[in-house]
């Protein structure tokens, strides 16, 4: 009995042992595929990226591939998934359908914005309770923009394609059907005092760098991000993804386009 027993464990650690010498051929061989978001139909993006890029590492390379960076924008689009949840993703390359209204659209309480502004309702009782927080220690968190429907974006863009260009437009604004404030989960913030374009500069930019994470808040378009993210740096555009994914985007120190790739679209 002890001997058979003996025989069989012997056979399972060779089998083992051949499995991960034979993982490690495959890996050497295409070292894309070490990266559980390989996708096998984009092989040729990723080798083709490789040479564009030589000096990134193998899973960036994956990754950047997989949110679409290896084409221009906006033309390999797909309609976004996850509608309704706090982790869906909208940029370049995921899109939300014209229709798209969020479900449990609320008004933020006035107290921290003018006029109305809405938010889904987790992110708005979340933001509520920062900027709640942020006051208590003297600060002053202001909700500029939230909310915005298909059609607002649409004026808006070609408000700002007749005022810049097209090409510059697309450096700062999202076109239609591509912003993330059509999700309900963003608030642009200001300080009540200077300019939302100072942001940077103010008090309160240091207290949401350090706590906007613990509200499930991530700074969404970060400083040397652009190439991924796609838009030029916005110190005032805040993302709500919940307390786990902002923490942990905070610790990684990457984007949410990121994120999405390697820890949510095959979830
Ligand atoms: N300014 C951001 C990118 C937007 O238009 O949604
Ligand atoms: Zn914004």
């Amino acid at each position: 009995m002890k001997k058979k027993k003996i025989i069989l464990l012997c056979i399972l650690l060779i089998l083992g042992t051949s499995c991960q010498q034979n993982k490690e051929k495959l890996i050497k061989n295409n070292p894309f595929i070490e990266f559980s978001y390989y996708q096998k139909d984009k092989q040729e993006r990723y080798q083709n990226y490789q040479k564009e890029h030589p000096n990134l590492k193998t899973e960036d390379i994956v990754t950047h591939v997989n949110i679409g960076l290896d084409q221009a924008p906006y033309t390999n689009t797909k309609e976004t998934l996850f509608l309704n949840t706090t982790y869906l993703l909208v940029n370049k390359y995921h899109y939300l359908p014209a229709t798209y209204v969020p479900e449990k659209l609320e008004r933020i309480d006035t107290n921290y914005t003018n006029g109305n502004k809405q938010l889904v309702q987790e992110a708005r009782l979340s933001f509520e309770q920062m900027a709640n927080d942020a006051k208590n220690e003297g600060y002053t968190i202001r909700a500029i923009s939230a909310y915005r429907s298909y059609q607002y974006q649409q004026a808006l863009y070609e408000k700002y394609v007749l005022q810049d260009g097209k090409e510059n437009a697309d450096t700062y604004s999202a076109r239609p059907g591509y912003s993330e404030h059509q999700t309900g989960l963003v608030v642009d913030i200001d300080n009540g005092k200077q300019d939302f374009n100072h942001f940077e500069e103010t008090e309160e930019f240091k207290w949401m760098q350090e706590n906007a994470a613990n509200y499930g808040f991530i700074l969404r378009y970060p400083k040397g991000k652009e190439n991924i993210t796609g838009y030029s740096y916005e110190s005032w555009h805040y993302r709500y993804v919940g307390k786990k994914i902002a923490q942990e985007i905070m610790n990684k120190n990457i984007t949410l386009d990121e994120y999405y790739i390697k820890y949510l679209e095959n979830s």
